[in-house]
């Protein structure tokens, strides 16, 4: 990524909000980002898909808190054909529960030209999806991100899928939303622990390529964490990196592996903890983007300071920072390495890593030695 955005190129959206289109031709879309969007869904859905009818689907917990301010935006512009809800966690990205979505989207009579809508948080939005891409060969979705995590990273890109005994999003598609709607209204119901868990999401972006966004949120976080403009204007800073990066590689044959920073070390980490509630997605990717930067100083790529800086924010914001911060124990460097050897970023055998040069200079690295990385992990787990 080229594109470098200084704190003072940051556009303050006005407080009704900000619609970001991702550039994909006929399969590009908006993502419209604002408190209260989602009053909009059915007058945009109608108008997406003239006469369709659309199928819900949510977890229990989003159902019951937001289920009816959905039926609502929905009520007399569109068909509810189903409600299909699935039970909160990572575990239902699992082949059972796939089954049995899909199995629901045909008992509803979802025909090619109906909709899915997907309504929750990065599970549902990767489940669902994934259902509506192998539903008759593929129907189209809406996503109606509703964690903050969902809203700035996986709602956006087109990435569907599950998880395997073999590991996460082993299975899946890239299936990209007709559209994405993301109500900042609706992360007022988060726990502060799920909302941090996204905002390391949103730092990724600064230490991607963006300094000056990096810089803006250590001065501004916990106007981000409060609500109002500023919130909106991470989400949509967020959005509008994602955009571009999913503009230009699509299928991630290049640059779009930069949004997997951090993602290694915390994918390892996040299957070794069984997809549990022991270690979220976010703590997983917080404490993976600080190893990548510490793994980057000790290959002599950036300054040891770098690592420092990025962990005292996510310290700061109350992210946890290094592997024992995770509770109930911890794996071998050995059992990491297998994990990570799984893990999907693995081309024939040679690691392939995020590194990074310093904030906002992040880079991939294929062909990382694996004793490099073994002695790295063996120094980190005993921290
Ligand atoms: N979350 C990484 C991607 O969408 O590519």
């Amino acid at each position: 990524m080229t594109t470098h955005l200084k704190a003072s190129d940051l556009k303050t959206p006005d407080i009704s909000g900000e619609t970001v289109r991702v550039e994909l031709g006929e399969r590009g879309y908006d993502i419209v980002i604002g408190p209260n969007t989602l009053a909009g869904l059915g007058d945009r859905i109608a108008a997406l898909a003239p006469g369709a009818r659309v199928a819900v689907v949510s977890d229990r917990t989003v159902e019951g808190m937001h289920g009816d301010a959905l039926r609502a935006a929905l009520k007399g512009k569109v068909e509810i054909a189903a409600t299909i809800t699935v039970p909160p966690g990572e575990s239902s990205k699992c082949f059972a529960e796939l089954e049995r979505v899909t199995n629901a989207l045909l008992d509803a009579r979802i025909e090619r030209g109906d909709l899915v809508i997907a309504f929750g948080g990065g599970v549902v939005g990767d489940l669902a999806g994934f259902a509506a891409a192998i539903l008759r060969r593929g129907v189209r979705y809406v996503q109606v991100p509703t964690t903050l995590l969902a809203q700035v990273d996986s709602s956006v890109g087109g990435k569907t899928g599950i998880d395997t005994a073999h590991g996460k999003n082993l299975v899946g598609a890239f299936h990209q939303p007709a559209l994405v709607v993301a109500d900042t209204a609706l992360l007022d119901t988060l726990s502060p622990r799920e909302f941090r868990a996204g905002y390391a999401e949103v730092a990724k972006y600064g230490l991607i390529d963006d300094p000056g966004f990096f810089a803006w949120l250590e001065g501004s976080w916990r106007e981000v964490f409060a609500g109002g403009p500023a919130r909106i204007r991470a989400i949509a800073t967020s959005c509008r990196a994602k955009a571009r990066v999913v503009a230009a590689d699509e299928r991630e044959g290049g640059q779009r592996a930069l949004l997997n920073l951090g993602h290694t070390f915390g994918h390892a980490f996040e299957a070794d903890a069984g997809f549990t509630g022991r270690l979220v997605h976010g703590e997983a990717v917080a404490i993976g983007m600080i190893m990548a930067f510490g793994f980057s100083a000790r290959l002599g790529l950036c300054a040891p300071e770098d690592e420092d800086r990025v962990a005292r924010h996510l310290a700061a914001v109350g992210l946890p920072t290094k592997p024992s911060h995770i509770e109930g124990g911890l794996p071998s460097a050995g059992r990491l390495l297998d994990l990570i050897s799984q893990d999907k970023k693995v081309e024939r055998g040679a690691l392939t890593f995020v590194l990074v040069e310093g904030i906002g200079k992040a880079f991939v690295r294929k062909d990382v030695p694996e004793s490099e990385v073994r002695a790295f992990l063996v120094e980190r787990l005993e921290q």
